[in-house]
């Protein structure tokens, strides 16, 4: 099984940084979204990491520049995916709307193509499910910011073919990336375990144990984690982390993963995170240095 042309379906940061990964590695990527408006903006994007990594003398200008020629961008799907070995999904984390547009990506990819989603905690096999291609479809889970993580974890559902395992997860290999086996399971296993932690972090500040950076401290210099729960939940996104939660505490019928109020409270109130200047933080003044808000 061989890859050439890469279909990334959805163009939001997890899309432009798997877009970015493949076009770096030589492959074809055709770069699609639903709203036009997105796709200039993860150009731009990937331009700006590709000329961050050329200031760094980790890539030639040439090397970029091909990276750059290798992205297509869609608005229109079929086109999008017409020559594809590999779509890789990146879409809103909404079980009923990827069912959807994996019914559609069936009709429209290539026989020969594996199905790929980069879902953080929905169930491969629901996807599966909603298409005909059982055996061709699975779980490939990449790490924000994707340039810089190494991890992808390559997910299988009991139907997956062993040649498309191994095709994927040498795939990875190729990217630079180290792919971890996980089965399908809610959450798999990086937000099985890293979502009850933040959710955890947000309780104890709902408690009043501490204030957000302190408890980002204890965890940053405790733990020795590169960024406290807190301020990794604004990175990840409130919205992403609150719906990881929904679906553990729904699939795995266990309150104790019930997002906690806060969560709740700031999603309510549309801060969710870096992305939208609010979260636990206030990114105004300066996003690498953000301000804890006084939320109580
Ligand atoms: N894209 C590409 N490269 C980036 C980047 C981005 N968006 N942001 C930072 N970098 C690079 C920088 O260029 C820099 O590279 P060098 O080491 O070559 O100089 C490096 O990352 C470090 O960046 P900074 O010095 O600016 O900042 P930092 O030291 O604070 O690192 C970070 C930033 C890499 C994001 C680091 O804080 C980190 O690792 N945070 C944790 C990230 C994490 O846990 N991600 C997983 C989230 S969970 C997820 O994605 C899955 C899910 O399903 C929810």
């Amino acid at each position: 099984m061989t890859f050439q042309n890469i279909s990334v379906v959805g163009a939001g940061t997890m899309g432009n940084g798997i877009a970015q990964v493949f076009a770096q590695n030589g492959f074809k990527v055709s770069l699609y979204d639903h709203f036009p408006e997105v796709l200039p903006k993860a150009v731009a994007t990937i331009e700006k990491n590709l000329s961050r990594l050329v200031s760094k003398e980790k890539l030639r200008t040439d090397q970029a520049q091909a990276a750059l020629i290798n992205i297509q961008t869609h608005t229109d799907l079929a086109a999008a995916v017409a020559q594809a070995d590999l779509v890789v999904e990146a879409a809103i984390e909404d079980e009923g709307q990827k069912k959807a547009l994996f019914q559609t990506l069936d009709q429209q990819a290539p026989s020969h193509a594996i199905l790929a989603s980069n879902t953080s905690s929905i169930l491969i096999g629901r996807l599966e499910a909603a298409t005909h291609r059982k055996g061709q479809l699975i779980g490939m889970h990449f790490f924000n910011p994707v340039p810089m993580m190494r991890l992808v974890e390559v997910i299988r559902t009991p139907h997956t073919q062993q040649s498309v395992f191994d095709a994927v997860f040498g795939l990875a290999q190729t990217l630079g990336k180290v792919p971890v086996e996980v089965n399908d399971a809610p959450g798999f296993v990086a937000n099985r375990v890293l979502m009850p932690m933040i959710n955890e972090a947000a309780n104890t500040w709902n408690a009043g144990v501490a204030g957000i950076a302190e408890i980002d401290t204890v965890m940053q210099l405790g733990m020795a984690h590169p960024m406290g729960p807190l301020r990794l939940a604004d990175f990840i996104g409130l919205d992403v982390c609150v719906a990881i939660l929904e679906v553990l505490q729904t699939e795995l019928q266990n309150d104790h993963y019930a997002p906690a109020p806060i969560l709740l409270q700031l999603l309510a109130a549309g801060d969710l995170g870096q992305k939208s200047g609010r979260g636990f933080y206030d990114y105004s003044q300066d996003p690498k240095n953000p301000t804890p808000r006084n939320l109580r």
